[in-house]
């Protein structure tokens, strides 16, 4: 989907149909620059008082536009960003199977809100029928966004564009079952990317040779029991800038059946969604490429598969990580922590500025901020108000928890440096300070997007969280550095 701004309606265009957004307390000057045909008794006639998300169809009413309506957004004043996407959805779902051009004018939106709005759109826009037989074949390819004023100036529309481009990216990853999406599979994707943008990506594959040369048993006893090997691939864009990167790292779990420690049937399918953190850096390095952002920054992702089977890890194996650290594995369903910890310990080879991971990580975290607010946790109180920030702007938004000395007692183990489970309470504290043991040498986020990663039910699918709020978080960083 493609945006293009106007000050004006653009009668030259072929645009199929016209949404007019209207402010319930400026309804007659929101409407009266398309001279529709007896206003007065049609909204007498309808009652149409511009509520949010009401919609008022206006049959042959505009001049040369026999497809129009309009879409109140109620008082403006009272607007948020949650309601930007139920309005991107009314107006998508109306939309789809019959246009692939439309027109909307947005001039009473507050100009604040015309990059969420547009982003908004993108997501509603999205579909996946890649294993259906009858694809749709009306899929909206033009908006035309009518406003006297905007924020979206070129560089927001490109940054929209690439946003939606990676976030599209990462969804189409995560939908993939796991017999499509396997390791291997997701550092072939990151090949393909670096082959799309040879001049600004660098790719490196490690696969379980290299690893076991490297002391990365943590990561080794997660991909053992599988017949799919594991690998670690890290993706550097550096467009040229001279300086210490930014290292997202994803955990790229392509399905999880908890291993040994099996997890019950119902709805384990749904864990082929646990690469989603891998899906999402690909999706913001494929974001960053598109929008070309003057940054330096590294993506790495841990790719295993969890399986149960005759060489898989047994509750109890001790292994030792490649920090040296040894771990005590008692549940080989926590097995996020251990491929990742390996990970965390690689990239310190990049000499990171900071470090975010994101981890479709516990289960407890959607316990605590079901899947609205992905938790966010950091020792470090300026990276997490930029993060938390960045979630604010792209409306991606995080939950701050501690990550504190006092839960790490529930690690301890009797026979290893430290446990890879911290018993029944605070189940995603404590996934968070396994992983602080590992990061103590630079600056570090951790993202817990078990809950936001994707949705259940009649709207299965992945989200693309967070590759808004990181694109955010490193379009902030360009500007503030740059
Ligand atoms: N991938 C899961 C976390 C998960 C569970 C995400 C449900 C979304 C929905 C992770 O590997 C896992 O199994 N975690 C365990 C940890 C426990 C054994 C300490 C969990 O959350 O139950
Ligand atoms: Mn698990
Ligand atoms: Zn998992």
């Amino acid at each position: 989907m493609k945006f293009t701004t106007y000050t004006t309606f653009p009668e030259q265009t072929s645009n199929e149909s016209l949404w007019v957004l209207v402010d319930s307390e400026q309804l007659q000057s929101n409407i009266n620059t398309y001279q529709i045909n007896n206003l007065e008794s049609v909204l007498t006639a309808t009652q149409f008082k511009g509520n949010f998300n009401e919609t008022l169809p206006l049959f042959g009413q505009v001049s040369n536009q026999p497809h129009s309506q309009l879409l109140g957004l109620g008082k403006t004043a009272e607007l948020q960003a949650v309601k930007l996407a139920k309005l991107a959805q009314t107006i998508i779902k109306s939309t789809q199977n019959k246009f692939k051009h439309i027109a909307i004018d947005i001039a009473a939106l507050p100009v604040e809100y015309h990059y969420l709005f547009a982003l908004s759109l993108t997501q509603a826009a999205y579909g996946y029928d890649e294993f259906k037989s009858k694809k749709n074949e009306f899929v909206l390819q033009q908006v035309d966004l009518i406003s006297s004023t905007t924020s979206l100036d070129e560089k927001q529309l490109a940054l929209v564009h690439a946003v939606q481009s990676g976030q599209s990216y990462a969804r189409d990853l995560g939908n993939r079952p796991g017999n499509i999406c396997f390791p291997e599979y997701l550092a072939e994707q990151a090949l393909a990317l670096a082959a799309e943008f040879p001049d600004l990506l660098k790719v490196t594959v490690l696969n379980e040779q290299q690893m076991a040369d490297l002391g990365m048993y943590a990561f080794l006893a997660v991909s053992k029991g599988s017949e799919r090997p594991g690998r670690i691939v890290t993706l550097e864009y550096q467009a040229g800038i001279d300086q210490a990167p930014v290292v997202l790292v994803g955990k790229g779990v392509t399905f999880d059946t908890g291993g040994i420690s099996l997890k019950p049937g119902l709805g384990m399918d749904e864990m082929k969604f646990d690469m989603c953190g891998a899906a999402s850096v690909l999706g913001t390095i494929r974001a960053l490429c598109e929008a070309k952002l003057p940054i330096h920054v590294v993506g790495a992702i841990a790719a295993a598969e969890n399986m149960p089977s005759g060489k898989a890890t047994r509750p109890g194996d001790i292994v030792t990580t490649m920090s040296g650290q040894t771990v005590e594995i008692l549940n080989t369903d926590a097995e996020g922590r251990l491929v990742l910890c390996d990970t965390l310990t690689y990239i310190k080879r990049f000499n990171p500025a900071v470090v975010v991971d994101i981890a479709t990580l516990t289960g407890a975290c959607v316990v605590a901020l079901g899947k609205v607010l992905s938790g966010l946790f950091s020792p470090d109180d300026a990276l997490a108000d930029e993060l938390q920030q960045a979630g604010e702007q792209s409306f991606d938004r995080v939950w701050r928890m501690p990550v504190i000395e006092d839960y790490q007692e529930l690690l301890d183990s009797p026979f290893a440096d430290i446990a890879n489970i911290g018993g029944p309470y605070g189940g995603a504290i404590t996934a968070a300070c396994f992983l602080e043991r590992f990061t103590r040498e630079y600056r570090w986020a951790h993202l817990d997007v078990a809950g936001t990663a994707w949705l259940s039910g009649p709207a299965k699918g992945a989200t693309g969280r967070p590759v808004p709020l990181l694109m955010q978080f490193l379009a902030n960083r360009v500007n503030t550095n740059g």
